[in-house]
């Protein structure tokens, strides 16, 4: 019942170092509880926000530059959101409010990378087994991209992130500057997340999965979608552009909704970017599937577009890809762009055809090749567990590749839908996607295949952070382990999975 494109599209707030620690910059950022206008007929809302803002200050730092971030909890000790504390991490004798900032994307020594058991409480008053430093390095030796810092709380990200603890951090170098991409005011980068709302204009989270579980209350659900779409900390905002390219950094921060994102005058997006970073060529798309937190950096033209508004429509299944479209006119919209200011200078910007070199990993049969099942299994409820690998996050370390190794790791999945399954620290490349038979390996734990390897999109031929593995399809990926040796963790992005056992420890031995 909202009206959508009421709102200006927030620009998120720079975050600055407030001094320097060993030479570097320093910065302190605290996690507060908040109120604010996340419409224009919506009372404030509370919301849990990095600096208390949602979304979080936006990093931008250079490559080679490290830095040095003091994450503080200045939370109440309530949590604003239903926990279950049947799931693993979250029992009652944990403290309600924990968190641990994890730099998603980032190449970071396993202290500083926000193990989900290394949480801690309001001022450090608790700590969780892992707990080992208050200070997180992040040391930025990467190549430029749009990395985001979220909570990891076990047990309880899916909560956490859906309250609003989320922000980007974005990493620039030379190689990127030196491309005629659009810059400063026209780069410009879009949280889009889902949410619902009570009528009081709080968040509203379920308790509940449907059919409801009476024993356990409240309980975790398989997923959940929101019924509006919100950019930057607002919902279905517009934006008032100028006839010219702007680069875009859009990430799907959303708890397990896909979104499928077009425009509505048919106009493509060039993509330039996936989650790790440039492409080898820039790729033009006309539907754009990101699933949660995936980013794509794309540059949209408007400079044949003075005068119109053009919206920005979402398509994809809930759940992805065998749930339900979304409705044209509540979660299939994003946001909206009026042409309507005029040219300020030149746009002396360009869409370059060629972007970077990707060198290519090439599978070698002497590689160690794990294969991962995705798997669901019912609890004692009948709730669907999901698991990797048929295991549980509490049960020994299987993944325990050594430094600087090459793994295939190939995932096998077993259930009806696309599992985002990201790794921590390492960044790979996607080798091929190859369907089988579900029933067959149902019956008999045999995998038979039924097409060729088909090769990644082409806008996912650069180095990802996060995979799209289909039901009944086998996705592989290769990487090189390091450069840190460590525990660290890899599960699937959608929080109700992760939080219900679809992550597992993995550590880097020397
Ligand atoms: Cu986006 Cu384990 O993280
Ligand atoms: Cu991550
Ligand atoms: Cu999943």
């Amino acid at each position: 019942m909202l009206e959508p494109f009421v709102d200006p599209l927030p620009s998120t707030e720079p975050i600055h170092p407030i001094s320097t620690y060993n030479g570097m910059p320093f910065y302190h950022v605290s996690m507060r509880q908040c109120r604010q206008k996340l419409h224009r007929d919506l009372p404030p809302t509370t919301i849990w926000g990095y600096n208390g803002l949602y979304p979080g200050p936006t990093f931008r730092v250079s490559r080679y530059e490290p830095i040095i971030v003091l994450w503080t909890n200045e939370l109440p000790c309530q949590h604003i959101l239903p926990i279950d504390t049947t799931v693993h991490g979250a029992e009652e004798d944990k403290p309600e409010v924990r968190t641990v900032v994890h730099l998603h994307g980032g190449v970071t020594p396993d202290l500083s990378d926000g193990y989900p058991e290394a949480w801690f409480t309001n001022n450090f008053e608790i700590v969780g087994p892992y707990f080992r430093t208050k200070l997180y390095e992040y040391p930025n030796q990467q190549p430029a991209t749009t990395l985001w810092y979220h909570d990891h709380a076990m047990g309880i990200t899916r909560l956490n992130i859906y309250a609003g603890l989320a922000g980007f951090y974005i990493i620039h170098d030379q190689e990127e500057q030196l491309l005629p991409l659009p810059k400063g005011s026209y780069d410009i980068p879009l949280l889009i997340q889902d949410r619902s709302f009570d009528s009081s204009g709080a968040l509203f989270y379920p308790s509940q999965p449907d059919p409801p579980i009476p024993s356990i209350n409240p309980s975790v659900v398989p997923d959940f979608f929101g019924k509006v779409n919100l950019v930057n900390g607002k919902i279905w905002p517009y934006l008032n552009v100028e006839p010219r390219r702007y680069r875009f950094r859009i990430l799907n921060g959303a708890n397990a909704r896909f979104y499928r994102l077009s425009l509505s005058n048919a106009q493509p997006f060039y993509q330039v970017g996936t989650d790790q970073g440039l492409l080898p060529y820039t790729v033009k798309v006309d539907k754009l599937l990101l699933a949660p937190a995936e980013r794509a950096d794309i540059i949209i033209d408007f400079s044949h577009e003075a005068g119109n508004e053009i919206v920005m429509r979402n398509d994809a299944m809930s759940p992805f890809p065998q749930g339900d479209p979304p409705d044209p006119t509540s979660d299939g919209l994003v946001m909206k762009f009026r042409v309507n200011k005029p040219l300020s200078n030149l746009d002396e910007s360009h869409i370059p055809k060629k972007l970077s070199y990707v060198p290519k990993l090439v599978p070698k049969p002497f590689y160690t090749e794990r294969k991962l099942l995705l798997n669901t299994r019912p609890d004692s409820v009948k709730r669907n567990i999901h698991l990797l690998d048929d295991r549980f996050w509490s049960e020994p370390i299987t993944e325990n590749p050594s430094l600087w190794t090459t793994e295939i790791w190939s995932f096998i999945n077993m259930t009806g839908a696309t599992h985002p399954i990201h790794l921590h620290l390492v960044r790979f490349q996607i080798l091929d996607r190859q369907s089988f038979d579900q029933d067959v390996y149902e019956k008999n734990g045999k995998v038979v295949t039924t097409g060729p390897k088909i090769r990644p999109e082409t806008n996912e031929a650069g180095w990802k952070d996060t995979v799209r593995a289909n039901p009944a399809e086998i996705t592989r990926i290769i990487m090189v382990f390091g450069p840190y040796t460590g525990l660290y963790v890899w599960h699937c992005h959608i929080l109700e999975h992760e939080d219900y056992e679809m992550m597992r420890p993995y550590i880097v031995i020397r």
